[in-house]
């Protein structure tokens, strides 16, 4: 039996935020989720021990988890007592924190393993980093065998230089946790309990305590301002583009490109700068994506091209084009090989196969059939101040350029609507509506009217 402790009570003062700091999102997810998603994996069940603000914590991370409370915030060693009573006798206890989010699956089995191969009653997971200041050091004695952790604000300046820290993630035989947690004090400087102490406790009963150390520093960063989320944010996105890069994904300039973790994107796709994917967005093969793009919650079939655009919510089909600078928002399906051009904004409509909005018109709550063409400037007028009106348009219907569509309207089959109308009324199949002033042209007029303003000006 394995079971995690994920510690989630601390308020965080150092973030500054009204937000409690293990709801932080890096990549999409928050921090404590992406703690949990990697524990998952090896363990029988989790706990979460909660305290500030721990209703909203237990909200964002949902029943999959069990929870403890700690009513007041007195160090790690007073959170793991919480959820004591939730300890199996048998078997292993792993305790994370709910701030270092960049440990992976990987680590957290290595680190099990470990534990069980040394038959240790207690592993650390450290790490050796550049800027060790704020950790807790690890003290190792002339074999290598760790002693004690020394909290940052409890070291001597000796202590201090060390550069092995207690990444704050621990694997516990259950028996000996339930034995000697009670037996931490809060005589240091913080006045807290801390965990740490544990390893002088089991040192001191004569058990093996062994440190396991993760090579790359950098997936034991904890969290404990908005710099630092920052470049937890800066290293997940690294990690998730070569992840992607590697299985196929052409990404032209990954330090400009932001991709949630749950984002899937198929092979051979070319992501050109600035692009952000967030959320569960699905992009297909072959699609060129970017500039400058913003995709959210959306999906993407194959060989799409999409430049500096907007979407939220919406789906793309296969071989359909978008932009440059259109705003795709939520509830729109765009059909197969469709065009939505420039400066075109489309609201909760479908856009049939084919159909084409290639430049300067707006589309909400509309329904357009197959090989429809929306001139330049279509606006389909859904809203008369209180209502939103739906607008359907048959296959292969054509607009001219610049009409206004007065919802609740159809326009038939085949139809045609002159440039410049204002169309309130239904249009039958196969019909030509003109709904704008007829034209007069009045001879030499203009050359009147010129001479007469040249007249007046001269006065
Ligand atoms: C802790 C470790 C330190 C380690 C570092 C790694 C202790 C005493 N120190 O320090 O050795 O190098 O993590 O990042 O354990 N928490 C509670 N209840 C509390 C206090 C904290 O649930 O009463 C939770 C926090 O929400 C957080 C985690 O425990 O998720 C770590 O607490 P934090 O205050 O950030 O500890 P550090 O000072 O970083
Ligand atoms: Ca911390």
């Amino acid at each position: 039996m394995v079971m995690a402790i994920v510690l989630a009570a601390g308020e965080g003062t150092r973030m500054k935020s009204r937000i409690p700091k293990v709801l932080h999102r890096i990549c999409g997810r928050t921090m404590i989720g992406h703690v949990l998603d990697n524990l998952n994996p090896l363990i029988d069940k989790s706990v979460v021990v909660v305290g500030f603000r721990g209703e909203e914590v237990k909200a964002e991370v949902g029943d999959k988890v069990l929870y403890a409370y700690q009513k007041e915030q007195l160090g790690t060693g007073h959170a793991v007592a919480q959820a004591l009573d939730l300890v199996p006798q048998e078997g292993q206890v792993i305790i994370a924190c709910g701030d270092t989010p960049l440990l992976t699956k990987n680590i957290f089995q290595k680190m099990l393993k470990y534990h069980r191969e040394k038959g240790s009653a207690l592993t650390v997971l450290t790490a050796d980093m550049e800027d060790p200041s704020g950790y807790g050091r690890i003290i190792r004695d002339e074999e290598g065998k760790v002693k004690k952790i020394m909290e940052d604000k409890d070291a001597s300046p000796r202590e201090k230089k060390i550069k092995e820290i207690n990444t704050g993630t621990y694997c516990l035989e259950a028996s000996w946790l339930k034995k000697c947690l009670g037996e931490i004090s809060n005589k240091n400087v913080k006045g807290e309990y801390y965990l740490t102490d544990l390893v002088e406790i089991l040192e001191g009963q004569g058990q093996l305590v062994s440190g396991y150390k993760v090579e790359d520093f950098n997936l034991a960063l904890g969290i404990n301002n908005m710099v630092q989320l920052a470049q937890a944010g800066e290293l997940m996105r690294e990690r998730i583009n070569k992840g992607l890069m590697l299985e196929g994904v052409n990404i032209v300039d990954p330090s400009s490109t932001y991709i949630d973790c749950e984002v899937q994107v198929g092979r051979d796709t070319v992501i050109y700068p600035q692009t952000i994917m967030e959320g569960e967005t699905i992009v297909g093969e072959e699609c060129v994506i970017g500039p400058q793009s913003r995709l959210v919650n959306a999906s993407l079939g194959d060989k799409v091209v999409f430049q500096n655009s907007v979407i939220v919510e919406s789906r793309v089909e296969k071989e359909a084009q978008i932009g440059p600078f259109a705003y795709i928002r939520p509830e729109s399906t765009i059909g197969p090989g469709a065009k939505i051009g420039d400066f075109v904004e489309v609201k909760k409509s479908f856009i049939g196969r084919g159909s084409k909005v290639p430049h300067l018109s707006y589309v909400g709550d509309a329904t357009i059939g197959e090989k429809v063409n929306l001139g330049a400037g279509t606006i389909i007028v859904n809203y008369d101040g209180a209502v939103k009106h739906p607008t359907n348009i048959e296959d292969e219907a054509f607009i001219g350029c610049n009409s206004n569509l007065i919802a609740p309207l159809t326009v038939g089959k085949g139809a045609y609507v002159g440039a410049g109308s204002t169309i309130n009324e239904d249009v039958p199949e196969d019909a030509l509506a003109l709904a704008r002033p007829p034209q007069v042209n009045k001879l030499k007029a203009a050359q009147r009217l010129k001479s007469l303003l040249l007249s007046k000006n001269q006065k």
